[in-house]
């Protein structure tokens, strides 16, 4: 039996980690991997293969205070515009270099709110992706939508696009914590959305909500996840929410003192994952859950379920290419990000080449903690024998890092010869437990709550 101050005293109420959608994680990024770089990675992928592309929108029409994410906010048209012209140069430039028969497995836009785009704005930058890879069978298209920022003629427009899975954000129902945290959208509004999403028949609906959010209380959570559930979504994302004011500038508007703590976090966690539980959804990784018969439940049933930057998914491609400002693209020999600064991206665009600025190439010790980080995320357990079977490592070499890991967790984990294995109590401990398999000099700036 795991006790709190158990929990506490290895770290899970003042950690500040990580939460490993890459390994190394962004902040060890260096300017070294440059544009040719890229190209060269992209002309590596084998001709004929899937692969996985994301486009990222940096806009919003408002700016919701809670939100972290790379994002500015516009009033007019004209940067979107000018944007998607950029996007579509960006994804010319892809075409030239992709080898031939290379396909899209998976599509993703997401942002700040690509749901900003006109109708005319999504049928041009849809037609212009297909232009450069074709869909594969099978494949899945998915947006991330904005109920305040979406209507019928946009929803026809990603539908007739081939978009057939939707992400919604709804953070909370309680209209207090809306005002609190800076964004204010009703039930109503919400509904209406899904109602438009399901009307079209998209098979699929993706729902964020946050847990350690101002003023949320163990009642309020119960009742957003309550009202979240009449919505039926086929997987909802709970995300901790991350009070990072130092970076995140808007969130000082944001009330310190109207924050749970830690310990409460914790309880607000267990309170809505326990309710998605009754409500027969899977639990997957640290953070989702899902229908039983939705892809991410079958791939975690089957041991194939993985994680990259837009988190939990059961995509298989060993290439993510990110398009769009700060974008991240995934090689099998590294990571590579563009210019986060929307100005800088353009520029490099307009000039007619990559704008990559960072990344990091793979050693062979990146391939086998990146895995193993991996596993330990997505299955609460660490195979040796696949590791050995498919890195250039020995069991010794493993098992004594398997070992380490458990001294420095109070032995609270099980690690035996054919791996190691996190208990159910032990699992919000998770990515302290993935800090011990990260080689890396770890600096807490930037990174969240253990919880
Ligand atoms: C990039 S946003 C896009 C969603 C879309 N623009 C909307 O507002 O509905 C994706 C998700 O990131 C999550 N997110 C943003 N800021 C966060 C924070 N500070 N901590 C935790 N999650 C956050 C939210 O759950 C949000 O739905
Ligand atoms: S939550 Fe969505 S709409 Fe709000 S600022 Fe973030 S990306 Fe923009």
């Amino acid at each position: 039996m795991v006790t709190r101050t158990q929990l506490s005293r290895l770290g899970l109420f003042d950690a500040k980690v990580p939460r490993y959608t890459s390994y190394p994680t962004s902040p060890h990024f260096k300017n070294d991997v440059k544009p040719g770089d890229f190209s060269d990675w992209i002309e590596a992928i084998p001709e004929n293969s899937d692969i996985s592309l994301y486009l990222h929108v940096p806009f919003c029409r408002r700016l919701c205070w809670f939100c972290a994410c790379r994002t500015q906010g516009t009033a007019s048209g004209e940067p979107v515009g000018a944007y998607v012209e950029t996007l579509k140069d960006e994804l010319t430039l892809l075409k030239r270099h992709l080898p031939r028969g290379v396909r899209l497995s998976r599509l993703h836009w997401g942002g700040g709110t690509p749901t900003l785009l006109s109708a005319a704005q999504m049928r041009d930058l849809a037609a212009a992706v297909r232009e450069a890879a074709d869909f594969a069978d099978n494949y899945e298209f998915s947006v991330e939508i904005d109920p305040n920022e979406i209507d019928a003629a946009r929803l026809d427009a990603l539908f007739d696009s081939g978009m057939n899975r939707a992400s919604i954000g709804v953070q909370d129902f309680d209209p207090d914590i809306q005002k609190t945290i800076g964004r204010e959208q009703s039930f109503e509004t919400t509904k209406r959305a899904v109602d438009m999403i399901r009307e079209r028949g998209i098979q699929s609906l993706n729902a964020d909500i946050l847990y350690g959010l101002p003023n949320q209380t163990r009642s309020k959570i119960v009742d957003s996840v309550q009202k979240l559930l009449s919505l039926s979504p086929d997987r909802v994302a709970l995300y901790g929410y991350a009070h990072v004011p130092w970076m995140a500038k808007r969130q000082q508007m944001i009330p310190s003192d109207a924050l749970p703590r830690p310990d409460e976090r914790l309880e607000l966690f267990e309170t809505a994952r326990k309710l998605f539980v009754w409500d027969s959804y899977d639990e997957i990784g640290i953070d989702h859950f899902a229908t039983k018969s939705d892809g991410l439940s079958v791939a975690a049933r089957s041991g194939t379920l993985r994680r990259n930057f837009q988190g939990y998914t059961d995509d298989t491609s060993e290439v993510l290419v990110g398009l769009g400002a700060s974008s991240i693209s995934k090689f099998p020999q590294g990571y590579a990000q563009n210019a986060p600064a929307t100005s800088a991206y353009t520029k490099a665009i307009r000039a007619h080449g990559f704008s990559t600025v960072r990344g990091h190439s793979f050693s062979k010790q990146d391939n086998l903690r990146a895995r193993m980080i991996e596993m330990l995320m997505c299955d609460f357990r660490v195979d040796t024998a696949a590791l050995v079977r498919d890195f250039d490592t020995t069991r010794a070499e493993v098992t004594s890092i398997l070992k380490a890991a458990n001294a420095e967790l109070e032995n609270l984990l099980v690690v035996d010869d054919t791996g190691l294995f996190v208990p159910r109590e032990a699992r919000p401990l998770t990515r302290i437990i993935a800090r011990s398999f990260d080689a890396y000099e770890l600096s807490s700036a930037g990174h969240s709550s253990a919880i």
